[in-house]
C-alpha cells in the first residue's frame, strides 16, 4: 500500500500549474457518448477516478482513445449495451451520469444503484425524481436502477434540494427530450456551467445554467465537438490553503480567480495576502494567521469540498474558530487525525470548534477520503517532524501529481510503498 511521507516545516513556495476539474471531467465524459459523432476533449486530469469512467464508457460499447495523458477521443456510435454495473459504480459513482446521457440518447438506461459512501449517505432522489418527471418509468430491481421511456418529454421541474449530481444528470437526458424543460433550484456550480458549455457546443440548446433557473430545450440529434475542461477549483484552493497554513507564498496558475472567490474572501479574512491576475492567484501568508467562521454552501458559497484544507489550517490560527458542516454528514472524520497531530478540537453534530495551537507535531496518520486526505498532507507540511499518511488511493482519485507539484514548491513530501523507502526517505532529510 502506497503511502506519503512527508517532513514538515518548510513553506512552499513558488508557481503551481491546476489541471482540469475532475468533476466537470467525469459529467462531461458521460455527455460525450450522447452523439454518434468523434468527440475530443482536452485539459482531462489524469487521475483514477477519470480513468475508471473511461474503462466504464468503453465497457459499453464506445470507442475510448487515449490521444495523450490529457485528452481523449470518444465516439459512441457503437454503444450497445445499456447497463453499467455495480463495480463501476462502487469504484466511481459519478458513473450514474451515464444514466442520464443513455437515457437521453437511447430512452433505456439500467445503473447501479450507488450506495452511500465516506463522506456520507448521498441519496439520489432528485436525480431519479427527475427522470421521472421527464416522462421515463424508473424502477429499483435487484440493486439496479431501471430507467425506459418512449420518449422523453420537456418538463417543468423544482428540485427539493440544490445538488450538483441530480441538476448535470437531469440537464443531460432533458437535453434531448421532446421540448422545453424548465429546471428551477438548480445547482450552480462551475462545473454545472461547463458541462452545459459542452452540451451546446455539441449542438444542445441550454440556457441558464449558472443561475437558479436551467431552461432546455431539446434537440433530435447531438453532434462532433472539441472542448477543453476549466481548471480545478478545488485543486487551486487546496494549493491557496497549502500556502496558507505552511506560512508560504503559492501563485496557482491556470485558473479562473472567479470561481476561487469563496476561498480567497477567507484566506484575506484569516490574515492572507491574496492577489488575483487574469488567470492565476498569489496567495502569501506571513506571521499568525486569525480564526472566522466558516460554513459550507453550495456554490457561490464556501464549498464542502474545501471544508478539510480550511479546518486545517484553521486549527493553526490564533483562537476559536468554528466550522459547520452543511452538505455531508461525515465530512468532519480527519479532524480525529488532526488531533493526533496536536489540533485542539470539539465536535458536536454538524459543527466543529477549533482552538488553535501553534504547530503540529508530525504523526501517522489515515486519509479518511480524498479532500480529508489532501488536508491531511497540508498538515503534514505544515508540522513539526515526520508524517505519515496512509490510504492515499483516495487522494489518487482526484489530485494529479501531487506530490510532484507539492515537491517543485519545495515541500518534503515522498509516496513511499515500503519500510525501505521510508529509511530512504529519512535519511535523505536528514
Ligand atoms: C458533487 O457530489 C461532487 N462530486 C462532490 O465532490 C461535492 O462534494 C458535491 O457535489 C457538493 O459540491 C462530483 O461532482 C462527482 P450533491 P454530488 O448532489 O453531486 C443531497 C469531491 O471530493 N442530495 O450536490 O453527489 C446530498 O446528500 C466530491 O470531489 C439529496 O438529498 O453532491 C447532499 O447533502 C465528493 N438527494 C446535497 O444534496 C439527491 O438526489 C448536495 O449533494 C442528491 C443530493
Amino acid at each position: 500500500m502506497e503511502q506519503y511521507i512527508i517532513k514538515g516545516g518548510t513553506p512552499l513556495v513558488g508557481e503551481v500549474q491546476i489541471g482540469g476539474a475532475k468533476n466537470a471531467a467525469l459529467a462531461i465524459l458521460a455527455a460525450a457518448i450522447m452523439t454518434d459523432e468523434t468527440v475530443t476533449i482536452d485539459n482531462l486530469p489524469d487521475v483514477n477516478d477519470i480513468n475508471v469512467l473511461l474503462e466504464a464508457i468503453s465497457g459499453i460499447g464506445a470507442m475510448v482513445q487515449r490521444i495523450d495523458r490529457h485528452t481523449v477521443r470518444i465516439n459512441g456510435s457503437g454503444i450497445g449495451d445499456f447497463s453499467i454495473e455495480y463495480d463501476y459504480i462502487k469504484k466511481i459513482r459519478a458513473s450514474y451520469y451515464l444514466l442520464g446521457a443513455l437515457l437521453g440518447k437511447y430512452n433505456k438506461a439500467e445503473v447501479a444503484l450507488p450506495g452511500g459512501c465516506n463522506i456520507g449517505s448521498r441519496p439520489i432522489d432528485q436525480h431519479l425524481k427527475g427522470f421521472k418527471a421527464l416522462g421515463a418509468d424508473v424502477v429499483i430491481e435487484h440493486g439496479k436502477i431501471i430507467a425506459e421511456a418512449e420518449q422523453l418529454r420537456g418538463t417543468h421541474l423544482y428540485f427539493d434540494v440544490v445538488s450538483v449530481g441530480a441538476t448535470i444528470n437531469v440537464m443531460m437526458a432533458a437535453a434531448m427530450a421532446d421540448g422545453l424543460t424548465i429546471m428551477e433550484n438548480v445547482a450552480k456550480e462551475p462545473h454545472v456551467v461547463d458541462v452545459a458549455n459542452f452540451l451546446n457546443s455539441m449542438g444542445a440548446n441550454i440556457k441558464g445554467a449558472g443561475t437558479d433557473i436551467i431552461k432546455i430545450r431539446g434537440v433530435k440529434k447531438l453532434h462532433k465537438a472539441e472542448y477543453s475542461i476549466i481548471p480545478d477549483q478545488i485543486e487551486a484552493g487546496t494549493f491557496m490553503f497549502a500556502a496558507a497554513a505552511t506560512k508560504g507564498d503559492v501563485t496557482v496558475m491556470n485558473v479562473i480567480p472567479k470561481h476561487l472567490e469563496a476561498t480567497t474572501a477567507k484566506l484575506v479574512e484569516i490574515g492572507c495576502e491574496v492577489e488575483e491576475f487574469d488567470d492565476a492567484v498569489r496567495v502569501v501568508s506571513k506571521g499568525r494567521l486569525n480564526h472566522t467562521q466558516v460554513k459550507t454552501l453550495p456554490y457561490p458559497g464556501f464549498p464542502t469540498d474545501m471544508q478539510p484544507q480550511i479546518g486545517v489550517t484553521l486549527a493553526l490560527c490564533n483562537g476559536t474558530s468554528t466550522i459547520t458542516e452543511s452538505i455531508f454528514e461525515n465530512r468532519f472524520k480527519y479532524l480525529d487525525e488532526l488531533a493526533r497531530m496536536g489540533a485542539n478540537i470539539k465536535i458536536e453534530g454538524n459543527s466543529a470548534t477549533i482552538e488553535g495551537v501553534e504547530g503540529f507535531s508530525g504523526a501517522r496518520v489515515s486519509a479518511p477520503d480524498l479532500r480529508a486526505g489532501a488536508a491531511l498532507v497540508i498538515a503534514g507540511l505544515a508540522a513539526d517532524g515526520i508524517t505519515i499518511v496512509d490510504d492515499i488511493v483516495y487522494i489518487q482519485r482526484g489530485y494529479e501529481r501531487f506530490e510532484e507539484k507539492i515537491r517543485s514548491l519545495g515541500g518534503m513530501i515522498e509516496k513511499v510503498a515500503s519500510e525501505k523507502d521510508i529509511q530512504k526517505f529519512q535519511f535523505k532529510v536528514g
